[in-house]
């Protein structure tokens, strides 16, 4: 973890170093030729499509897009097309992902995935998602027009999944799910508010889904040497302690519940407060029920010995909790409401102490809706369990950027970012199908799921680590990001993970001895 004395070593870093390097480095990186069109590629082509992406949108005034939406549907031809543009061989599956591939040398080598996710959360931010797909094709393209493309080692496939946010059907992962064999055939019949399911969300987009053809989607395990996936961090860590960087080790477990809780529907005017059975008032004492139990887990679960000492205190370090959505019935001023339906999303680091937080709440808000002489039904709409991330992976990408910040600061203690991810990631579902590994890119003031998310642009660093590929291309993976962070953490204000993925696919293209991870 990052200690306040090292955040106070790299803020005081980063006014002391002097920035002359970074500046000259960035200027003649930036005059043209082969330096130039990369700059081009991958700072403002990729901003480019990010904001060009960010504007597919079901909604006026924001961005909503969900699953198979016309908005979806629009952003993945968008997608694919700027795959074929980076040389890609294109298609869309039956979960309506769109996959880009290029094949290696060796055409039966195992593939290196790379992903995140198309569809947004409602009034989203255009980085979530989009930057791991864009970063990607970008990377991709670079290689095309440096004639590297077609000499990769092993094939390289960039998947856009079309769920991850499972705001339409309050089901994650439909996409990558599908491509690890994980998802149910029952998935297919689950319905979105309006009563249109899964199954035909997709047919209506001419996608002749079948539970066979379900089946067809899970990737051999055979066929894949692992999963990548570039994502904005979506907290406040990586600015804080001013690297635009983070390897993440692990991510959290996630619970969805669907409560619906039913009373008595009347006048409110007429009937008095003690004969009422009233479904928003119980709602809003399961609420804060939750609130309580998920900010001191440990006077809700430790007393009868459902959980040893650490699951409570991991418990304590990561429980987080949130009800995002409610809707009652019939919802108007003068009505005491029928019934009233709320979501929560539970999360935790430990999928034991979440299990237990989730009896010891639902045990008692039963309680209190029995109390109030209502109906409370909860229903499990989602569940992943925590994932750890491929040590191998990140202890590569943790060396070396340690290796970076030995080299800022001429010290060997130093430590980079390594964190554990609150939000989910279509890594989740891909760990069930190969080894993980991610990158955080520093987002700012943490602010993610909301429009003012942003990732500033990067004009100096894609360029700079393009540059010093070309000529270390036989140097090994820790000099090179050592070189980039140092340019980076000189110049505060940019952010990009091109480069973390160019590094990873000019690995692909050295010899076979050099770049053996497993
Ligand atoms: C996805 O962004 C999630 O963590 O809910
Ligand atoms: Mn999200
Ligand atoms: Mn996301």
């Amino acid at each position: 973890m990052i200690t306040p004395l090292r955040f106070l070593q790299l803020c005081v870093l980063s006014i002391v170093l002097p920035t002359t390097s970074a500046t000259t480095a960035s200027a003649s990186m930036l005059s043209g030729g082969e330096d130039g069109l990369h700059a081009e590629i991958l700072r403002d082509e990729a901003v480019a499509r990010l904001n060009q992406l960010g504007k597919v949108s079901d909604a006026d005034g924001y961005l909503e897009r969900t699953f198979m939406s016309p908005a979806s549907v629009r952003a993945a031809s968008l997608i694919r097309a700027w795959m074929e543009d980076a040389g890609l061989t294109t298609w869309v599956d039956y979960m309506g992902n769109v996959h880009g591939r290029v094949e290696g040398l060796n055409a039966s080598a195992e593939a290196l995935l790379i992903g995140s996710h198309l569809d947004t959360v409602v009034d989203a931010g255009i980085f979530d998602g989009s930057l791991g797909i864009i970063s990607a094709i970008s990377a991709l393209k670079v290689l095309k027009s440096n004639g590297t493309l077609t000499n990769l080692i092993r094939p390289v496939e960039v998947i856009a999944f079309s769920d991850e946010e499972g705001v339409r059907f309050q089901s994650t992962f439909l996409g990558s799910a599908a491509v690890a064999g994980i998802l149910p055939v029952s998935a297919l019949q689950i319905s979105d508010k309006s009563g249109v399911n899964v199954q035909d969300a997709l047919r209506e987009n001419s996608i002749a889904i079948t539970e066979e053809n379900l089946f067809r989607l899970k990737y051999d395990p055979q066929s894949v040497w692992g999963y990548i996936e570039v994502h904005i961090e979506q907290g406040p860590v990586l600015e804080w302690v001013g690297f635009p960087l983070g390897v993440v080790k692990g991510i959290a477990g996630q619970t969805r519940l669907k409560i619906t809780v039913r009373g008595t529907q009347g006048h409110a005017g007429t009937v008095p407060m003690s004969l009422r059975q009233d479904p928003m008032a119980a709602s809003a004492e399961l609420i804060i029920l939750l609130e309580s139990l998920c900010k001191s887990p440990k006077d809700f679960l430790s007393y009868d010995g459902h959980c040893n000492d650490s699951t409570v205190e991991s418990l304590s370090n990561s429980l987080v909790c949130t009800v995002g959505e409610i809707s009652t019935w019939p919802s108007a001023s003068n009505v005491i409401p029928g019934q009233v339906t709320f979501t929560v999303d539970l999360r935790a680091m430990d999928d034991m102490g979440r299990e237990a937080a989730l009896y010891e709440l639902s045990n008692r808000m039963y309680e209190i809706c029995e109390r109030r002489s209502v109906s409370c039904i909860i229903e499990r709409k989602h569940d992943a369990n925590a994932v750890i991330s491929d040590s191998e992976l990140t202890s590569e990408l943790k060396f070396a950027a340690n290796a970076a910040l030995k080299r800022i600061t001429g010290e060997i203690q130093d430590e980079v970012p390594v964190l554990m991810s609150g939000a989910g990631h279509d890594a989740m579902a891909m760990s069930h199908l190969t080894k993980v590994g991610m990158l955080f890119v520093r987002c700012r003031g943490g602010v993610s799921h909301s429009p003012a998310e942003h990732v500033l642009d990067d004009d100096v660093w894609a360029a700079g680590i393009l540059s010093q590929e070309q000529g270390k291309s036989t140097e090994d993976l820790a000099h090179v990001l050592a070189e980039l962070a140092k340019s980076h953490s000189l110049d505060d204000k940019y952010c990009s993970p091109f480069a973390e993925l160019l590094l990873w696919l000019k690995n692909l293209t050295r010899e076979e001895e050099m770049i053996e991870l497993q």
